[in-house]
This record gives structure tokens, sequence and C-alpha cells, in this order.
């Protein structure tokens, strides 16, 4: 894969300021929309789209449910925030390479983003985690990063950035706060909130009953095929992160195996046998919650937005 393409940065930058009015062209938070939840933009205010086609170096989203551009705009009640969010994101699955996956995020932070929240729509390992949840990540486990996949192999962003970044403290506290402050202001169900660790698996397969038991052994709460690396090339770039991560299936991890032989055994002995039920996930589940909880998505970050303090 080929390395970072730190050199185009000015030049795509310079592309997309051409078609932005003067209070846009300097953003002060950057919204990444996960499967199901580009309506995030819609409550934006003056909104320019930017389509990915017309963004040098941005690649095609090829992923149903996902929009393809950059949407400029004011969000906020009390104060009038410049925002810009990724209609779209793009996955290593697709085939691309991970400095393709990341560029949209070096170039928001190019652009002057001092914030981004980032969306996902996830898999819940942890059985507490309801379908329909919001959970506030606070932690990541990367697999593929852990494994020569890391978005930040090569060269660094600047010669201010450091060769070994610490990642111990990505996701930001005062950014979480946020969100539990604007759910208690927009008078959200507690309980639709959790706070946990977040996966990060290549996909495209959806795990095995032994890999979803694997990572909720290591630790994990949530599993995705996204946000990591973005969250890895923002914190390069000093971008404080938040991640909310919409659980939209439970990732099916079944006790006991169900067992051929003892089928098998039982109908040579002409015994009745209860088949049991396997349960799979869809992406068009994954979408419908997406687009279910999309309006409370909506609010919730509208209202984040509006809480951050300007700077
Ligand atoms: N996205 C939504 N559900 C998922 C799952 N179970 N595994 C990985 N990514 C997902």
């Amino acid at each position: 894969a080929p390395g970072p393409n730190f050199e185009t940065i000015p030049s795509t930058v310079e592309a997309i300021r051409s078609q932005l009015p003067d209070g846009l062209k300097n953003p002060r938070v950057g919204i990444v929309c996960g499967s199901g939840l580009s309506g995030l933009a819609a409550s934006m205010k003056e909104v320019i789209e930017v389509a990915y086609d017309d963004i040098p170096g941005f690649a095609k989203s090829t992923v149903p449910g996902h929009r393809s551009s950059l949407a400029f705009g004011f969000m906020g009640d009390s104060q009038k925030v410049p925002v810009v969010a990724m209609l779209g994101r793009f996955h290593p699955y697709e085939g691309h390479s991970l400095s393709t996956v990341v560029y949209p995020i070096r170039v928001l932070a190019a652009l002057g983003i001092k914030d981004i929240i980032i969306t996902n729509a996830a898999g819940a390992l942890n059985p507490e985690i309801k379908v329909g949840t919001v959970v506030v990540v606070r932690d990541h486990l990367a697999l593929p990063g852990l494994a020569g996949m890391n978005p930040l192999l090569g060269p660094t962003f600047s010669s201010a950035t450091p060769r070994f970044l610490p990642v111990s403290d990505a996701y930001s506290p005062a950014l979480r706060r946020l969100v539990f402050l604007a759910a208690n202001e927009l008078s959200i169900p507690w309980s639709d909130f959790a706070e946990g660790t977040y996966a990060w698996v290549s996909g495209p397969t959806y795990e095995t009953p032994a890999e979803g038991r694997f990572l909720r052994a290591a630790g994990a709460d949530m599993v995705g095929m996204s946000t990591v690396p973005e969250v890895l090339a923002a914190r390069e770039a000093g971008v404080g992160v938040l991640v909310l991560s919409l659980a939209t299936n439970m990732v099916v991890i079944p006790e006991k195996y169900r067992s051929i032989k003892e089928e098998v055994e039982a109908e040579l002995l002409g015994k009745k046998v209860e088949l049991p039920v396997q349960e799979v996930v869809s992406h068009e589940e994954v979408l419908f919650i997406g687009r279910q909880k999309g309006d409370m998505m909506k609010g919730l970050v509208e209202k984040i937005i509006d809480l951050i303090p300007a700077s």
C-alpha cells in the first residue's frame, strides 16, 4: 500500500476552500457520519456540499447507505459554529489503503478543525448493551493496528508529531462529558447511553462465534470496521476526538455449539431433534437501526457542538 500522501494536503485544502465562503473556510469541528447517519448534516445551516468526486485525493465511498461528500455549514443554537461533516467514509474493506482511509481526516485537520465527532454503527459484544444504545467510546482495541495495519506507519504528519504517538488518552474526557450534559439537556433517557471499548476489525466479514467470544474476552464492548484509523490520524494531527458508536445489532455468541454428532445419533435412534434457530447479522438491520436512531443522534451531536467551548 502506498504511504501517507502528506504532500498533496495543501493543494487539496486549497481546492476545497476555493468553493467556500469566508465564514466556512476554517471549520471548527469535524463530524464523520457512519452507516445510515448521514442525516446528521440536516441540522446544518447555509450548507455547501463538496462532492468527493471533486476533491483531489479523495476516493469514492462504495458502501450502500453512505453518501459521498463533505458538507460545510453552521451548527448550534447559542453559538454559530462552522463545521464540516463527512457524509460517507472510506473503509479498508472497500480495498482502500489506510492512507486513503485517513486522508480526509488529515485534510480536515489541515482545514483547521480542533475537534472531531466520529459516529459509527457497530455490533454489541457486551450483552448489557442493547440495540439502539449510544456507546461513548473510551478505549479501543485495534487488532489490525497491532499486527501491521496501523495508519501511522511511515513518515510522521509533521516534524512536531512524535514518532511514537501515545494514544492511552485518545478519547477526550472533556468531549465525553459533553455527551452526558447534552443528553441531560435534551432529556434523552440515561439508559440510552453506555461507555465502552470499541474493537476495530478489518471486515468485511462479520465475526464468527469464536471471534466474537475472543473479542469479548479481550475486553471489547463493541466491534466495528471503521473509526479507529480515523481516530489515530486525528490524534496524530492534534485533533480532539469523540466517538459515538450506535449499537445496531448484538453479536451472536452462542453459549453452546450445536452438536451435529448428537443430532445424527438421536436421529439414528429414532428420537425427535429440535433444531436451534441460527441468527445472522445483516447490513439492512444495521441501516434500519441507524435510520431509527438518526434523529436522536442528530439532536445529540448538534447539542454537543453547542456545548463545545469557543476557543
Ligand atoms: N458493524 C455493525 N455490526 C457489526 C458487527 N457485528 N461486526 C462488525 N462490524 C459491525
